[in-house]
């Protein structure tokens, strides 16, 4: 904002063509974000972390298949699925997320995305086919990763190398975990309404596998941290709760089902959290916004007590709301957390975009104390956190790999900084990566197309240095959040 004092008319006017001038900086010299090729990255990147055995059309040609074994700890087949980050474990519980958030892209956007849908439908298959195996492979149990984590994180290996242990992990109602199995429900089902009209069959066995599994996660109450330790933790750990899975997946099961049987479920579980973050742990004003939907666009009374929630979060988001409990760096970025800051931009600008979406097709408007919020009021918030990321911020780079002429070039992930099967067919063990490749300066000789990494520093400093995984660590769940407001922006002025 600019500083209002008593000046002549000379150098009123001087401030004016300065502002203009940097006006002319900031849209022109850097142009206007191109946000079709940012979608496209952005859902391309889901192709870098593909676990199993990949397809003849695999664009990501780098990677090759891996981890065909997995499951067979256990006697069952678990192959597929996605690496969540930088390393090669399969966790289910941000995997889930990660789904449920790009059927959220679909559901809501899809509509705006053109050629570009049917790639995230693909994109949300893969993941949804691996998550239909841990559901169904063993009754009364529900698979919840692969890989030790403690063991994967001490090497530097290629997924194609792996040679770590290959754990198994699972739920059950001896050792229950509402808040994976919550989670996992809330993807099928929101997966089932994607394929809803383009694969019948496959739309009911995802449904019918998310009754089972958040029926499991209602029934057998507790954090799948507590029998798993450290195979979850600190990775992964529910820190919230699993309350707040239970209301986002009788969220999802409701939004699939209109069945009132999730309606009772998710009153049941009594007064909310209202918490000003959103991500693979926190869930509840992800549901909140969810579920004022049918307040605003059916105007449900008995969705309002949601709708309200909606509203605190929004105004605990919104820069200059008196009730705003939200940081932004000098150079404009919401800033929430020290490590993987940029998973929460994504997250609360879906909800920003999406919230505003509903707020437009039903003509509302509410206030945070005397500031009135207008479906602009969001679209501006959101927007800025998009075109930040798009490269709009002081140090002039895009944070998403391969879009626009500058972006980090040493990320922390295994596949991208080491050599590819092609270039380098011999075997890099559990330590050979380490010093050749990781401790290297050298930018990664593999570009993860579209990934967007952890991202700059609260002073808007990033410093592209592949050991601080804080800040240079891509993860499906910073991606899969912000393929929505992507396309929202591609079609919207
Ligand atoms: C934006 O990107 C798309 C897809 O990469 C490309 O086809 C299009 O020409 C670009 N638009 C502009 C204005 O550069």
């Amino acid at each position: 904002m600019a500083v209002r004092r008593a000046s002549s008319t000379a150098s009123h006017c001087s401030q004016s063509l300065l502002l203009l001038f940097f006006l002319y900086l900031l849209v022109c010299a850097h142009g206007v974000p191109n946000y079709s090729d940012a979608l496209v990255k952005s859902i391309l990147f889901f192709q870098g972390q593909r676990s199993g055995k990949l397809p003849r059309d695999q664009r990501i040609t780098w990677r090759s298949s891996s981890a065909l074994s997995d499951g067979a700890a256990a006697h069952v087949d678990l192959t597929g699925g996605y690496y969540d980050a930088g390393d090669n474990v399969k966790f289910n519980f941000p995997m889930a997320f990660t789904t449920t958030m790009l059927s959220w892209s679909a559901i809501e956007y899809g509509k705006r995305m053109g050629a570009q849908l049917e790639n995230v439908r693909v994109a949300i298959r893969w993941a949804t086919d691996y998550l239909l195996k841990c559901a169904n492979a063993t009754p009364g149990k529900l698979y919840v990763g692969v890989g030790d984590p403690n063991t994967d994180h001490k090497c530097w290996e290629r997924p194609e190398d792996m040679d770590t242990v290959r754990s198994v992990y699972s739920v059950s109602a001896a050792n229950p975990g509402s808040d994976v199995a919550g989670e996992t429900a809330a993807a099928l089902a929101a997966a089932s309404i994607v394929f809803l009209r383009v694969d019948p069959m496959y739309s009911k066995l995802l449904l019918r596998t998310a009754r089972k599994v958040m029926q499991f996660a209602v029934q057998y109450r507790g954090a799948y941290s507590d029998s798993l330790n450290s195979a979850v933790c600190p990775f992964y750990c529910s820190y919230s709760g699993y309350k707040d899975e239970l209301l986002w997946g009788a969220s999802w099961l409701l939004r699939a089902t209109n069945d009132v049987t999730y309606f009772n479920l998710l009153k049941s579980l009594g007064a909310n959290d209202s918490p000003d973050i959103f991500s693979w742990d926190n869930k509840y004003a992800g549901a909140h916004v969810l579920l004022s939907r049918r307040a605003l666009l059916n105007k449900d009374k008995s969705f309002e007590q949601f709708n309200q929630q909606a509203e605190d979060f929004m105004c605990k988001i919104i820069p200059g709301s008196p009730s705003s409990t939200t940081q932004y760096t000098p150079g404009g970025l919401m800033y929430k957390l020290g490590q993987s800051n940029l998973q929460y931009v994504t997250s609360i600008t879906f909800l920003l975009t999406t919230y505003a979406k509903y707020m437009q097709a039903s003509r509302y408007t509410f206030r945070c104390g005397n500031t009135m919020v207008t479906p602009n009021t969001l679209k501006i918030t959101a927007k800025r956190q998009v075109d930040y990321i798009l490269g709009q911020n002081p140090m002039k780079m895009s944070y998403m790999v391969g879009y626009g002429p500058d972006f980090p070039r040493r990320i922390h992930h295994r596949g991208s900084s080491l050599p590819s099967k092609t270039s380098h067919p011999q075997e890099i063990g559990c330590d050979g990566g380490f010093q050749p490749f990781f401790y290297s300066s050298n930018p990664n000789p593999n570009i993860l197309v579209g990934a967007i990494v952890g991202g700059p520093n609260q002073n808007d400093f990033f410093s592209d240095d592949r050991t601080d995984y804080s800040h240079s660590e891509p993860a499906t769940y910073i991606n899969a959040a912000i393929v929505g407001p992507l396309a929202y922006f591609s079609t919207t002025r």
